[in-house]
């Protein structure tokens, strides 16, 4: 494990010693739009007509997607997660099939359409014999399946990890990216395997898992809620000593989908979890209903400020500098490919005024004590010296950039 934290302490300038997969791929973080959290496995097109799985969800969620200009600021995926398939594979050819009542001209033709609006088209997959919604798995076919995706013009796939031997799962995996480059096609590769192997309890290579995906869950999928929100980044938090060296172009720590403008976190707590993701670098994937987005949720998730903070080319994951010890306070840095600092001030106290907490700059870096500070949740901007007063809602966020003065 040191050994790997000093080689990616170490990858801007050593890169032939500490790998990454080379596809070219997801040089910043990937950013869109996906099924799973808020459309789940709806395959009832009867109870819920705009909510089920298919051709017509996808659609109508690119168009409004595009609408609301949001490929325009870097979310152009668009991906489908589970629940997609047939039930069996093609009887003759053996490959993977769509539902035929639920993708009526097929999956060609939607990732067409899909292209055609200006956005890319990503699918989901299971490395073992079933999808974690039990349709078929890639298990035995992976080179089969892997040509599929190439013929339908997938450019990104995201493969599950249900329903697999744990002993088999790493191998898997890479045979699974093998197949894939072998198809020609780039297509960024998300893998579910680390969230598999640390829920066992057991060790991952972490060298082997940078060279072999673009980016990986490692923690529980993300749930509607603020304690699901809260656990993810205390999670981040408490394991950045060996999570924060796995950061950079190409190879991303993925915490799961953004789920501002879903239904269970205030404006405050959208803020903590955009922000969050932004300074842990993280995929910015939305699963929220496109056509029924709140105009504070847009606001949030268009914030070009803090989407820069998220894309910055250095793909630092921010660390935690300070936790009080009643554990309300936490401030996080990250450091800017443009020697600024995005700066996060994270307060999680449940009621009353916002609070005042004193940001002393030698926190941040001691060899400057004069900064120009700007707020990138409101806009403002100042320059302050040696340190500066700000207020934080309940269950809310700070998130500055600090540019050096002096
Ligand atoms: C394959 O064959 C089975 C059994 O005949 C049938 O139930 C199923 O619908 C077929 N699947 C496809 C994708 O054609
Ligand atoms: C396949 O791998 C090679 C070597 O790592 C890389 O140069 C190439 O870009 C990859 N191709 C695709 C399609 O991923
Ligand atoms: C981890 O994977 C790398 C790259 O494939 C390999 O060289 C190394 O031996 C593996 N380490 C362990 C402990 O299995
Ligand atoms: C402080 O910032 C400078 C760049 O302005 C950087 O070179 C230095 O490494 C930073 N020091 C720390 C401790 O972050
Ligand atoms: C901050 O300082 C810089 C450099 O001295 C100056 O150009 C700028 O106008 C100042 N900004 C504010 C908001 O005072």
């Amino acid at each position: 494990m040191d050994l790997i934290y000093l080689c990616c302490l170490l990858i801007l300038s050593l890169s032939d010693v500490c790998r990454a997969l080379d596809n070219g791929l997801a040089l910043t973080p990937p950013m869109g739009w996906l099924s799973w959290e808020r459309f789940a496995c709806t395959v009832d097109c009867v109870v819920y007509p705009d909510a089920c799985i298919g051709e017509k969800l996808i659609l109508s969620q690119a168009h409004a997607l595009i609408e609301k200009g949001l490929d325009k600021i870097g979310y152009d995926y668009v991906i489908i997660d589970d629940c997609w398939l047939a039930d069996t594979r093609d009887n003759v050819t053996g490959e993977l099939v769509p539902n035929p009542e639920r993708f009526p001209n097929g999956m060609s033709y939607l990732v067409n359409v899909i292209h055609k609006l200006g956005v890319k088209f990503g699918i989901y997959g299971d490395m073992g014999s079933k999808t974690c919604g039990g349709y078929p798995g890639s298990w035995g076919h992976e080179q089969l399946d892997a040509d599929t995706f190439a013929k339908w013009g997938v450019d990104y796939v995201k493969l599950d990890g249900c329903n697999i031997k744990l002993s088999d799962i790493a191998s898997s995996y890479q045979l699974m990216g093998r197949s894939l480059n072998a198809t020609k096609r780039h297509m960024v590769y998300s893998c579910s395997w680390p969230f598999y192997v640390w829920n066992a309890g057991l060790k991952i290579n972490y060298t082997l898992l940078m060279d072999t995906c673009n980016l990986w869950r490692n923690y529980f999928d993300i749930q509607d809620s603020w304690s699901s929100v809260k656990r993810i980044i205390m999670f981040y938090a408490h394991n950045q000593d060996w999570m924060a060296a796995l950061s950079g172009p190409g190879h991303w720590n993925d915490p799961d989908m953004i789920l501002v403008g879903d239904f269970s976190l205030s404006k405050s707590q959208s803020e903590v979890q955009f922000g969050m993701w932004a300074m842990f670098s993280s995929p910015l994937i939305l699963s929220v209903d496109m056509n029924n987005l709140a105009d504070y949720a847009l606001q949030i998730i268009s914030n070009r400020d803090v989407i820069a903070v998220d894309q910055d080319s250095k793909g630092q994951q921010a660390r935690m500098v300070y936790s009080s010890p009643d554990e309300l306070w936490f401030v996080f840095k990250k450091e800017l490919s443009d020697s600024s600092f995005a700066v996060a001030v994270l307060y999680l106290q449940d009621f009353a005024n916002p609070h005042k907490y004193e940001l002393l700059f030698n926190l941040i870096n001691k060899t400057h004590s004069t900064f120009s500070v700007k707020d990138l949740f409101d806009g403002s901007v100042g320059n302050y010296t040696v340190g500066m007063s700000l207020f934080v809602n309940p269950n809310g966020i700070k998130l500055l950039k600090l540019t050096p003065l002096k």
